[in-house]
């Protein structure tokens, strides 16, 4: 078995290659503020480079009223919920919580903390689905509003999270969540760019995607979008300083990040149509590593996303036996394959994203091959 070209199915990094042409345009743009040589005092409203033309594609790309780039999801989680913390819990008016989904990403947490609000998680079905248990959202802001007296500042849904790839039933939990008056985050870290999405069609407030995660962008780079009122308070200008905005500190992403983001855009507009084939190559690939290896698939099925998390008992075993917990990680380097945990192997999480059919199976039959030889030879004959 041979291949010529690198596999990489690692999860952080599947979504966010860049084609190879626009790499090489992006070298003109290396050198520190790339994007400000004809500065109009604000990077949403430059003309040259035309960011003021991404920003305006990015809107109809997420289908929102506005969106600005920051520099990651979590910066824009953090953009949102610090100025919604002053906005609204500083004046009294809503609890200093966010109710988020048990699958929450780090990254939420902690802008959620920085923004020195507290966290409530939502209830997950058990093992093996972990799924967002929606109608959990009632509860636990019926129980906040209870304590605190008022709402919860803020509701945050992880579209799909980052451990199992499970998507939540948006439109049930933003019902729910309207239905107390509390404003809505999306985290689709790993949706925008590799699927379509409408942050109207979801009815909540703010959505943040992930440049140099799911939108094959250099980093670091992400995106946040908003619909309707509360605009005003994440995007409000400053009095001393005109024009600027002040939770943006004027100006986020001022260099080669941007030009990736404008360049790679017609490029995402296109692959975002093909996400169907790409779920069908993870389900392909799932199908067999549990038929062929009794690899144990967590997270919802069917799956609806290229991230897939297994349990691998033989993968174990077989690291037990020959007292090494590498040797998974080196077999498949030798054979271009790249991306999964070195020394883990109780799991395995890996993205199918980047393979065709042609590669899925190429990787299936390595690690097949792989856990037969060791299983027969251990540690001799390799
Ligand atoms: C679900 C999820 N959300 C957010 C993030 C953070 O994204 P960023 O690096 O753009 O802040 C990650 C990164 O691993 C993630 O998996």
């Amino acid at each position: 078995m041979s291949q010529k070209k690198v596999l990489l199915v690692d999860p952080i990094r599947s979504g966010g290659v860049v084609p190879d042409g626009i790499k090489r345009e992006l070298l003109e743009y290396l050198d520190g503020y790339s994007t400000c040589l004809y500065c109009t005092g604000d990077l949403h409203e430059l003309r040259k480079p035309n960011i003021k033309k991404l920003v305006e594609s990015l809107e109809e790309f997420i289908d929102c009223d506005y969106v600005r780039l920051v520099h990651g999801a979590r910066e824009g989680m953090f953009t949102v919920m610090f100025a919604m913390f002053k906005e609204y819990v500083l004046k009294g008016a809503r609890a200093p919580v966010v109710v988020a989904d048990g699958n929450a990403h780090y990254t939420s947490i902690l802008a959620a903390e920085r923004s020195m609000l507290d966290v409530v998680f939502t209830a997950t079905t058990e093992h093996p689905e972990y799924c967002v248990v929606a109608e959990d959202y009632e509860k636990k802001i019926s129980e906040v509003e209870r304590e605190h007296g008022k709402p919860p500042l803020l509701a945050l849904v992880t579209y799909p999270d980052g451990y199992y790839g499970n998507l939540p039933e948006l439109k049930r939990i933003v019902d729910i969540c309207k239905s107390h008056g509390v404003p809505v985050l999306i985290n689709a870290a790993y949706a925008i760019g590799r699927m379509k999405f409408s942050l109207r069609d979801t009815g909540a407030d703010f959505v943040v995607g992930s440049g140099h995660k799911s939108m094959a962008c250099t980093g670091p780079i992400g995106v946040l979008g908003i619909v309707g009122r509360e605009a005003e308070i994440v995007l409000r200008k400053s009095k001393f300083k005109e024009g600027k905005e002040v939770e943006l500190l004027g100006c986020t992403v001022r260099g080669a990040p941007a030009i990736c983001l404008l360049k790679v855009l017609p490029y995402l507009k296109k692959r975002v149509v093909k996400w169907d084939a790409k779920v069908n190559i993870a389900r392909y690939v799932a199908d067999r590593l549990e038929k062929e290896l009794e690899f144990r698939l967590l997270g919802e099925r069917p799956r609806r996303h290229d991230l897939l998390h297994f349990e691998t008992p033989r993968l174990y075993e077989i690291s037990v036996k020959i007292r090494d917990r590498f040797f998974l990680y080196k077999e498949l380097k030798k054979r271009k394959i790249i991306g999964i945990k070195p020394g883990i192997t109780k799991r395995m999480k890996i993205s199918t994203y980047l393979l065709e059919k042609e590669d899925a199976n190429y990787f299936v039959d390595s690690l097949v091959e792989i856990v037969e030889r060791f299983e027969k030879y251990g540690f001799t004959n390799r």
